[in-house]
């Protein structure tokens, strides 16, 4: 079943996805977390971050399996989603490393690929966090990729990389071309799901995403499947719902 919750800007976004994952670590102290890297997430990490060190919420036992690596970027790289998350997220907590999982994106693709999908069998996510991309892509699963999708390597599309070029001083010969993501059936496989949606941009993803038919075109309209989903917008990501697409 899909919710959608739509508040009125990015700072409440932020505060509900918080208020869900700190009661799903308080309720079961070794959950799974799936995450999300992207700027969406960020205001609910901040919350997480300032929970722990006001309140001392532990994730001593948390584990969490990140969706996506870019591909060609080393992982001391600022922009590497492996930089992005210790900055953005685990740093400001007590998570030990060895809990933490991102798809590594050096070596052999095809073996890091099989690795990743070995431990998602073995640790169902819990609660897994996702933002959508303009385009409706989920992770890095662009338009077009199989349902049936397990984590494999991914070529982006044009729009992703211009979307994503702003982290690389809006030049995009400097983004990385493809990237290792977790594949839709790997996401569908969380016991919950919430995204996030902020701002204009995302307005007609989050239509079709919502109100769409489910197809592999737009990646995100698969959760209109999934049993537990919330979707949490702010006006503008919310308005082109229940309107025609524009
Ligand atoms: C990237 C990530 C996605 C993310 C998307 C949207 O492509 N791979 O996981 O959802 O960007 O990013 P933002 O939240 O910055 O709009």
């Amino acid at each position: 079943m899909m919710k959608v919750i739509r508040v009125n800007d990015y700072q409440e976004i932020s505060q509900k996805a918080f208020e869900e994952i700190k009661k799903t670590v308080t309720e079961k102290p070794d959950a799974v977390l799936g995450l999300a890297t992207g700027s969406s997430p960020v205001g609910l990490y901040q919350l997480m971050i300032k929970d722990h060190e006001e309140n001392g919420t532990s994730y001593r036992q948390v584990r969490t399996y990140n969706l996506d690596e870019y591909v060609g970027l080393p992982k001391e790289h600022p922009e590497s989603y492996y930089s992005f998350m210790h900055r953005n997220l685990f740093d400001g907590l007590d998570i030990p490393e060895e809990n933490i999982h991102i798809p590594s994106s050096e070596g052999d693709l095809k073996e890091q690929c099989e690795a990743y999908n070995r431990a998602l069998d073995e640790n169902v996510i819990d609660v897994q966090i996702l933002g959508i991309g303009s385009n409706g892509h989920i992770g890095f699963n662009e338009p077009g990729t199989s349902f049936d999708s397990v984590t494999h390597v991914v070529d982006l599309n044009l729009s992703t990389i211009q979307d994503n070029a702003r982290f690389f001083d809006n030049d995009i010969t400097k983004v990385p071309v493809q990237a290792i993501t977790m594949g839709i059936s790997n996401v569908m496989a969380a016991k919950k799901i919430i995204l996030v949606a902020n701002g204009e941009n995302k307005a007609n993803a989050i239509q079709a995403c919502v109100m769409g038919p489910v197809t592999e075109n737009v990646p995100a309209s698969v959760l209109q499947e999934h049993p537990d989903v919330v979707i949490i917008v702010d006006k503008a990501a919310a308005s082109s719902l229940y309107k025609e697409k524009r």
